[in-house]
């Protein structure tokens, strides 16, 4: 297993919701941390509590990650800070409209915070990574990414993304001593409702957000890919992945296959 266990832990999100559970965690672990969000009176009043609480240190770095000026900032962070090594990628919104009726301006900030954000936060951070042969990067993906009809518009997608995207990592930064862990929420008592304007009625239950993140440890713990801690059966997404790999040697074809040939 990488030794993770005196560093520092960077969590974006971190000023409530499944960040500031992760903060929890990680601080009654023992981690120092550095909360990224941006809400400063949200997480120096964690902070305040983490540090007088679990004995640990705590730096609060404000910053809008739709903002490539203040993104950079947090980038320079974990190219820089030695000490940053687990990267816990949680900050993420989700839109209430469909595509149809989206607006594409705030389309564009959904990915620039879901996507870009993710990608160069983890591009920053993986060079030193491997430099070092060890440290880890927890993105927080969604059921979604697998289940794209239950949410209108480009939110899934984006989740789809950072799945696609850790599954890459995993495969070329894995054997180089980091360990990637994608993490699937399903629906999670949390602000992201309310702030997006989507309503919960529909949503017959919710996980708490204590046992989500308690859940996704113990899957880091036990340095897994995929974590999803809903879901009852592991045995149904180790057969998806399987039937996934299985079409791979497939692809490999000179021809188009019978069907499409005229
Ligand atoms: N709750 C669920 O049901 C659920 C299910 C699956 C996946 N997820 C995923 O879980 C992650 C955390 O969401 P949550 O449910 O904990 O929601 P949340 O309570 O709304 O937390 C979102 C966090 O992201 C931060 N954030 C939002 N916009 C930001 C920006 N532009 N720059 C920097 N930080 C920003 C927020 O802080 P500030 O406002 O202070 O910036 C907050 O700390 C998201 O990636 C979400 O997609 C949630």
């Amino acid at each position: 297993m990488a030794d993770n266990r005196l560093k520092t832990v960077l969590i974006t999100g971190a000023s409530s919701g499944i960040g500031a559970a992760y903060a929890q965690r990680f601080a009654r672990r023992g981690h120092d941390l550095v909360l990224v969000a941006r809400n400063r009176e949200r997480m120096e009043a964690a902070a305040a509590r983490l540090r007088s609480g679990a004995g640990v240190a705590v730096d609060v770095l404000p910053a809008d990650l739709t903002a490539p000026a203040e993104l950079a900032v947090v980038e320079a962070r974990l190219r820089d800070d030695r000490r940053i090594g687990v990267l816990v990628s949680n900050a993420g919104a989700a839109l209430k409209s469909g595509f149809a009726a989206a607006d594409l301006d705030e389309l564009e900030r959904l990915i620039r915070l879901n996507v870009i954000a993710v990608t160069r936060l983890a591009g920053a951070v993986a060079p030193r990574f491997v430099a070092e042969g060890r440290g880890a990067i927890v993105n927080i993906s969604s059921v979604v990414a697998l289940a794209p009809e239950i949410m209108p518009g480009v939110y899934a997608a984006t989740k789809s993304y950072v799945l696609t995207l850790s599954q890459s990592l995993q495969a070329e930064l894995g054997p180089q001593g980091v360990y990637v862990q994608a993490v699937l929420p399903a629906a999670t008592r949390t602000e992201i409702f309310e702030r997006s304007g989507l309503s919960t009625d529909a949503i017959p239950v919710m996980m708490d957000v204590g046992e989500l993140v308690d859940a996704a440890l113990v899957g880091f713990d036990r340095e897994e890919a995929v974590t999803i801690p809903p879901l009852p059966e592991l045995g149904q997404w180790e057969n998806f992945a399987a039937a996934r790999k299985a079409m791979l040697p497939n692809f490999r074809q000179e021809h188009a296959a019978a069907r499409y040939r005229a």
